[in-house]
């Protein structure tokens, strides 16, 4: 069922310093921010030869990634995705597994217009894992 890795998100408490890291000290390849208030986030990607990493920015009061950044306030990685090739089909099998699905356990639409669907990181081993249809 998992494909590749499609990113590896970080969250960090200033975009723009961040950013500057990735590109100035990294030698990085980053792209413009782009702010996506559906999912409460300002993100910057990190194109690397086999992946990416996204770097995410709180944006608006209720941003999810809030409470991640006032346990971590220096920042750190949030999650990883990986791309499947049937969502729905992964979505069942996950549900089937005992699995739980953040949210109403249904599909969203995730930073790439493709749907996505967030895994308990408790079911994880501590990681929240997203899975996006490829
Ligand atoms: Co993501």
């Amino acid at each position: 069922m998992l494909g590749r890795l499609n990113h590896v998100a970080l969250a960090v408490p200033d975009l723009a310093a961040a950013t500057a890291l990735y590109r100035d000290t990294l030698g990085g390849d980053v792209s413009e921010p782009q702010a996506l208030p559906e999912h409460g986030v300002t993100v910057v990607f990190v194109n690397v030869d086999n992946t990416k990493i996204e770097l995410m920015e709180p944006l608006g009061e209720d941003s999810t990634i809030r409470p991640f950044l006032e346990k971590n306030p220096s920042g750190g990685m949030h999650h990883v995705c990986y791309e499947v090739d049937d969502i729905i089909a992964a979505r069942d099998r996950m549900k089937a597994s005992g699995a739980r699905i953040l949210g109403d356990g249904e599909l969203k639409i995730g930073a790439h217009g493709k749907p996505v669907l967030f895994l308990h990181p408790k079911d994880f081993m501590g990681t929240l894992i997203e899975l996006e249809q490829s």
